[in-house]
């Protein structure tokens, strides 16, 4: 297998509060390999969007790294400055967010905002750019992309406008697209058509994604590789058939027992984990699910749980991991 484009190596951040830091993420470990789509997934609050936002430097100032690598091509952005993150953001890593409004400048027309990045990376001139501004608009679907060009943001429908935020962040030719929840505020079927769209530009250049969701079913779409994050910790990770079929670890369990299956008629009941993520997650000394898991056991509250081997390429942070489907026999 060819080496990873991105590495994350043990990464440990936190943010500070007062004089103390509070750790957030903690010795975070996943690769996303060129062309490869890896979602990121968990409940709201378990440190998916700070992983995401480390990766091209963006978190806040009161961010501090506690630990660990995030490996670029081999190369660790934490150690870059400023000036060379700059260098990197926008052209080698892109990133799209839910947020699209807070992230389009709304009295700048969408021009103006499509071709400024590729005449500062690409160092196109503005009649260049803005052919290649028409040319991606048109492949991610936005019908008549001249006419788009001279719109302010707000003059555009929510799926207009994150078609809009994908050509921009696909303007330069990222090698990898960080994309935290691009659709959640989109209906289905615009939803849909973004998750195709996203599968086949990989298809067609190579780009990796970093795909952040709660959803399931974005990720049955549109994952290779999924790492299902807890508490600030990745607790499973394995291909997308196999966390889907046969998770392993009870809270991946748990979380496609609480997705509505729309084949069920309603009938089933629905299932809610039960308790909320907690909020000083670092303090807890065992498995920091344990308070919330069907089959904990006393060992499971006493010492940290590492990531063990589950099968070939499918790991999980749990000592009694419970096969998917015999939970109702055994709990
Ligand atoms: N700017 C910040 N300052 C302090 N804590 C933060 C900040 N941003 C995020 N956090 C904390 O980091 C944790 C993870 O948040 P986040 O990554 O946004 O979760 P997710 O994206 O999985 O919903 C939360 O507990 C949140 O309180
Ligand atoms: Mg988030």
């Amino acid at each position: 297998m060819s080496d990873p484009l991105l590495e994350i190596d043990s990464l440990s951040l936190g943010f500070r509060q007062g004089k103390t830091t509070r750790e957030t993420l903690s010795r975070v470990c996943f690769q996303v390999r060129k062309g490869e789509i890896r979602c990121l997934v968990g409940e709201s609050g378990c440190g998916k969007s700070v992983t995401g936002l480390s990766i091209p430097g963006l978190l806040p100032p009161q961010a501090r790294l506690l630990g660990g690598r995030i490996l670029f091509h081999g190369r660790d952005l934490t150690r870059l400055s400023e000036e060379e993150l700059d260098a990197v953001r926008g052209k080698s890593i892109a990133m799209i967010f839910q947020d699209i409004m807070g992230s389009l400048n709304p009295v700048l027309t969408v021009g103006r905002q499509m071709t400024e990045g590729m005449r500062r990376h690409l160092g196109l001139t503005a009649r260049e750019a803005s052919e290649r501004a028409v040319e991606l608009m048109r492949k991610c679907g936005i019908p008549n992309p001249e006419n788009t060009m001279k719109r302010f943001p707000h003059m555009l429908s929510g799926g207009q406008r994150q078609r809009v935020m994908i050509a921009m962040a696909l303007s330069c030719s990222p090698e990898l697209l960080i994309a935290d929840e691009p659709t959640t505020a989109l209906d289905v079927t615009v939803q849909l058509q973004i998750l195709q769209l996203l599968t086949r530009l990989r298809e067609e250049s190579g780009m990796a994604i970093l795909f952040i969701t709660h959803d399931f079913g974005v990720v049955a779409e549109i994952a290779d590789r999924v790492t299902v994050m807890y508490a600030g910790q990745c607790v499973e990770d394995a291909p997308k058939d196999v966390l889907l079929s046969a998770p392993a670890h009870p809270y991946t369990q748990a979380l496609l027992r609480s997705v509505p299956d729309l084949r069920d008629d309603g009938k089933r009941t629905l299932y809610a984990i039960p308790g909320t993520v907690p909020q000083d997650w670092s303090r807890i000394p065992g498995c920091r699910f344990a308070p919330r898991c069907p089959y904990r056991r006393s060992a499971c509250e006493t010492a940290a749980v590492p990531m063990a081997a589950a099968a070939e390429g499918h790991c999980v942070r749990c000592l009694f991991p419970v096969p998917f489907g015999k939970e109702a026999a055994e709990g």
